[in-house]
């Protein structure tokens, strides 16, 4: 694999990846062990998307995350992993450990009846067996859909019989800072719906009180004491699928996103070398969670495939107090460290005296990752963690993308506050107007598209490949659509300037509007509702709901209260609005919809400019709910 260590070495390789891609990524694949050799590197088509990278190739990752370490890295530590609460004990793996795990519990999952190309969803805190379930679900070629922990049983259910799953595998309940969530409760909540379950398998975290059902639930320890270590990795084609992660998109409900095997696996590996400039026997941590795509490439995926230590940690920045990130830090060494700018700004707002007391010296790049990063945030994070030495590295992708897209490359690409600046070798960006023409030069704005195919690009959506077409691939034919707005500077440098559809990005969570609304409208006393994002300082951005109650003389904090409860049931709390406002009628065209706009502009607090509003049906409605704005 090629490692670029100086900007002119960037821009040759970036020009030779554009100019010869499939000799490119053909290069970047050698190092891998390969069941056998892919036949072609890339067959594609962005009209009726079909894209296929090492065609013919036949491999496991798990193969190429622990087997080819043994030799020289049997004793080396995987993962330290730190717990929830301080004074429990911390508990590490090393790479001979978790090969002994995985393949341990990859047959736990065969003898509970997994096969190649099953599903198994996985509900679970960021508990070290979370990594061992998921490579074991690679390890026998099974598919893993992981359910981000916060997510409540009804959205767990619509996950879980969306990909038709098998196994569930969870825990009994879960730590989240002072809080102790019943995990295994919401899965016996969520799999009173889904049929297609025939197993559960529950690993004891917290040692809740659980009910247990006959013939279906069974427990990790139990299971693995019946087990030996010997598991072959289940030969995979290139393009068989790896995992679904589930999505929100502008309209419906979340779409399971796909990734395949080989192609996942080259890129998520070279840009975690490149981007970060990983150096044997560093510690990197990636505070993301498993549940998603940052956790699944950059905790699992990619640090294992390069051999790297890495720390995971199970759980928040605050918890027990706002020191909590530096002092783990601190006490692992971490070199790299890759976070959120929501976290960046919380512990920022905590105030430097959580900060004064820890060394950081261990500290040499800094990551952010999942929204724009605003200026003052970048600030603070370069002066008061990174002391002015660690180069940032701002890295735009999204779930579809499976790696990062468009970063500097630490200590190389020269950065700028607010940018993620150049895109990463064979990432062809272009940004469009409203109708799609191409907006060349620079000093420009427009949507932002990609052009040619990466090797982890998303392959389909779960069951419904016309989905992926009509979100991705028809709105600008012969481009991937990423769904955000995009400036390119005077030099060339992206800025990513937000989603330009109806998807919100809250605390790094992306939430679609559309599924907010539908929460909503499950209340009994709800006709209709309208969900806009406003800026918000530690967020990023709030959720700010327009509802229209039937009962006239219904109790307005009560009403939002039950709101609120409705929300988290249905989606989790992560999709709690911020601000509710009980309004008697929407601004809607007299074709009947609705006019976010200007509801944006009300929750952005922008009330005496609201554009042109001639074509309301009512125009009335406005000023009802100009004068109720919170
Ligand atoms: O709007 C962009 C924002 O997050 C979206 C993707 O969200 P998700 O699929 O959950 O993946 C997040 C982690 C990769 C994007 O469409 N986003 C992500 N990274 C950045 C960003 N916006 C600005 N700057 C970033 N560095």
């Amino acid at each position: 694999m090629s490692r670029i260590t100086s900007i002119e070495q960037y821009h040759q390789e970036y020009k030779r990846s554009i100019d010869h891609p499939e000799e490119f990524w053909a290069e970047q694949a050698e190092q891998f062990v390969w069941k056998k050799k892919w036949d072609r590197v890339l067959d594609w088509n962005f009209i009726d998307p079909k894209i296929n990278w090492y065609i013919g190739g036949k491999l496991n990752i798990t193969e190429n995350c622990l087997d080819r370490h043994l030799p020289a890295r049997a004793d080396q530590i995987a993962y330290y992993w730190e717990p929830n609460d301080p004074a429990e004990k911390a508990v590490q793996f090393t790479y001979k450990q978790l090969h002994e795990q995985v393949c341990k519990f990859a047959n736990v999952l065969k003898k509970n009846g997994a096969k190649k190309g099953d599903r198994i969803c996985i509900y679970m805190p960021m508990v070290p067996e979370l990594v061992i379930a998921l490579l074991a679900c690679a390890r026998i070629g099974a598919i893993h859909s992981v359910v981000f922990g916060g997510f409540s049983a009804s959205a767990l259910s619509s996950r879980i019989q969306d990909s038709d799953c098998k196994i569930v595998i969870a825990t009994d309940g879960a730590y989240r800072a002072a809080k102790d969530i019943p995990m295994k409760e919401l899965v016996d909540e969520a799999l009173e719906v889904c049929p297609s379950v025939s197993k559960v398998i529950v690993l004891e975290r917290t040692q809740t009180k659980i009910k247990m059902v006959a013939g279906r639930d069974v427990f990790w320890n139990d299971e693995m004491k019946k087990v030996n270590s010997d598991c072959a990795a289940e030969p995979m084609d290139a393009e068989d699928m790896l995992f679904i992660l589930y999505t929100s998109g502008s309209t419906g409900k979340p779409k399971g996103v796909v990734h395949t095997c080989g192609g996942y696996m080259v890129y998520t590996h070279y840009t975690f070398e490149n981007v970060f400039q990983y150096r044997d026997n560093e510690v990197f941590w990636c505070t993301a969670d498993i549940g998603w795509i940052t956790g699944h490439s950059y905790c699992v995926y990619a640090p294992l495939l390069a051999g790297a230590t890495s720390v995971i940690f199970e759980g928040v920045p605050t918890y027990p107090d706002a020191s909590r990130f530096w002092q783990v830090i601190d006490k692992y060494k971490v070199n790299i460290f890759y976070t959120a700018p929501t976290a960046i700004r919380a512990l920022e707002a905590a105030g430097l005296n959580f900060v004064n007391p820890y060394q950081l010296d261990s500290l040499r790049v800094l990551g952010s990752v999942g929204e724009p990063i605003n200026e003052e945030a970048w600030n603070w994070y370069n002066k008061n963690i990174g002391k002015e030495k660690c180069p940032i590295v701002d890295t735009w992708w999204q779930t579809e993308t499976g790696g990062m897209m468009i970063s500097p490359i630490a200590g190389v690409t020269l950065t700028k506050p607010g940018f993620a600046t150049l895109p990463l070798p064979g990432i062809q960006p272009v940004l469009v107007d409203e109708k799609g023409n191409e907006i060349f030069g620079n000093g420009v704005e427009g949507n932002l598209c990609i052009k040619f195919p990466w090797p982890s690009i998303i392959r389909s959506t779960y069951g419904d490949h016309e989905r992926c077409k009509q979100n991705y691939f028809v709105t600008y034919p012969g481009l991937y659509f990423t769904g955000d707005g995009c400036r390119r500077d005077e030099n060339g440098y992206y800025r990513i300037t937000g989603r330009v559809d109806d998807v919100m990005n809250v605390s790094g969570h992306r939430i679609g509007t559309a599924e907010v609304e539908s929460a909503i409208n499950m209340h009994a006393d709800i006709v209709e509702s309208a969900v806009v994002a406003y800026p918000h300082d530690i967020k990023g951005q709030g959720i700010y709901a327009f509802v229209i109650c039937t009962k006239k003389n219904k109790d307005k904090d009560a009403l939002r209260k039950e709101i609120l409860a409705e929300v988290t049931k249905v989606i989790g709390s992560i999709a709690k609005p911020d601000k509710i406002q009980i309004v008697s009628g929407l601004p809607k065209t007299r074709s009947g919809k609705i006019m976010r706009r200007i509801l944006r502009k009300v929750a952005e607090g922008e009330l005496t400019n609201l554009g042109d509003t001639s074509t309301l049906l009512d125009p009335a409605v406005v000023d009802e709910i100009k004068a109720g704005a919170l």
